[in-house]
């Protein structure tokens, strides 16, 4: 699909972003008012300790309807989804670490929350299209590289078991209600607008943020384990086509890149790019080694055949501008705290 026949797809379209006031949801918003003629909803509660930033909007605020309230928030959900002809539902939790630590919200958040969405689906609007963000999380440590979407699913932690549920149901509710749902696993996703206030969501962002402090990075057992990452541009245009096909519906796709490079080599492209910082080995912290999955990335090859998508920015162009963004915004991302956030 081109991209003039992809857009047309939305134009005098309707469509909800849930989380879209977060790192990926806000770069598609942003997507959508460039694309333009598209009505963009944006349902975000902005939790505190997440990468929800009224600031990643607040340039096109006046060409998007902001919902500030609760997934799991049913008055408000069922209003909202009826009416909808795309949802793209990329609200959660995303810290695996904050997964061991309150397993309760992360299932509040990334399984009650996508059911009650669901659900208010099954209501208000069976047909729906909806596209779910899960994560490459879900197949736990690999037992081979890349990753391909017939490896086993064994997540290691409470955030990839209840990512896999929500896919499940996503699919199940396609089985058996018809909604239009399709999953896509991303992989490390980085760029613009992603939260940088703590370490416990992206190691690439905090990468990024230490680089351009002149800080230590600190790399766990050597930093030799190897990742691929998706600059955010990427991953929009495969929600864009994964939302458009009606050839995707009831699928997972992975997302992923050719270029999986160990976390050392990235600090060090970093140390590169910004001419600061270095880099340190540490000893794993123990939370953190006993959620590890060691080198993990993944074939793109079924969503490259069925949709066409592959990642188009490499991984160097992605870190510049990246860096690029956050030296001139920096004050909107170093040390706000969530009252902040949801002032700004
Ligand atoms: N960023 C990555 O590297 C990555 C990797 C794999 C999967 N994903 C998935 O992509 C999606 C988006 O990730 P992100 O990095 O943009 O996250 P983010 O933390 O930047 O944004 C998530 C947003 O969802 C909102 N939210 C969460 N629960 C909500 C609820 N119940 N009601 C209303 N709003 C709610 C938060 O306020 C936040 O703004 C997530 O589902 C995540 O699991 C992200």
């Amino acid at each position: 699909m081109t991209a003039s026949n992809l857009f047309s797809e939305y134009k005098g379209r309707s469509v909800l972003i849930t989380g879209g006031l977060g790192f990926i949801g806000s770069n598609l918003a942003r997507k959508f008012v460039e694309i333009g003629g598209v009505e963009v909803n944006i349902l975000d509660a902005l939790l505190p300790e997440q990468g929800g930033n009224a600031y990643n909007v607040h340039d096109i605020a006046d060409r998007v309807k902001l919902h500030r309230a609760d997934m799991r928030d049913d008055w408000v959900v069922n209003h909202l989804v009826s009416g909808m002809d795309y949802i793209f539902n990329l609200a959660g939790n995303v810290s695996h670490l904050d997964s061991m630590t309150d397993p309760q919200r992360d299932l509040d958040l990334n399984c009650a929350a996508h059911l009650r969405l669901l659900e208010a689906c099954r209501d208000f609007n069976p047909h729906v299209k909806i596209v779910y963000t899960s994560t490459r999380q879900v197949y736990g440590k690999p037992v081979y590289l890349p990753l391909d979407e017939q490896h086993r699913v064994a997540p290691l932690d409470i955030n990839g078991i209840n990512k896999l549920a929500a896919e499940h149901y996503h699919l199940l509710y396609h089985r058996v209600y018809g909604t239009r749902a399709v999953c896509l696993r991303l992989t490390n996703t980085y760029g613009p607008r992603q939260l940088l206030r703590h370490n416990r969501q992206g190691v690439i962002a905090w990468f990024i943020r230490q680089a351009i402090d002149g800080e230590v990075i600190e790399l766990f057992g050597e930093g030799r384990q190897r990742r691929d990452a998706n600059y955010v541009d990427d991953v929009v245009e495969a929600l864009l086509l994964a939302g458009a096909s009606e050839t995707a519906e009831g699928e997972i796709f992975n997302l992923g890149s050719d270029e999986a490079v160990s976390l050392s080599v990235l600090a060090e492209l970093l140390i590169g790019l910004t001419g600061r910082g270095s880099v340190r080995s540490v000893p794993f912290p123990r939370e953190r080694q006993l959620i590890e999955i060691g080198s993990s990335y993944s074939s793109y090859q079924k969503i490259h055949s069925v949709l066409g998508w592959r990642p188009r920015t490499p991984l160097t162009e992605g870190l510049a501008r990246t860096v690029e963004f956050y030296r001139k915004h920096r004050e909107h991302y170093w040390n706000v705290d969530a009252d902040t956030v949801s002032r700004s």
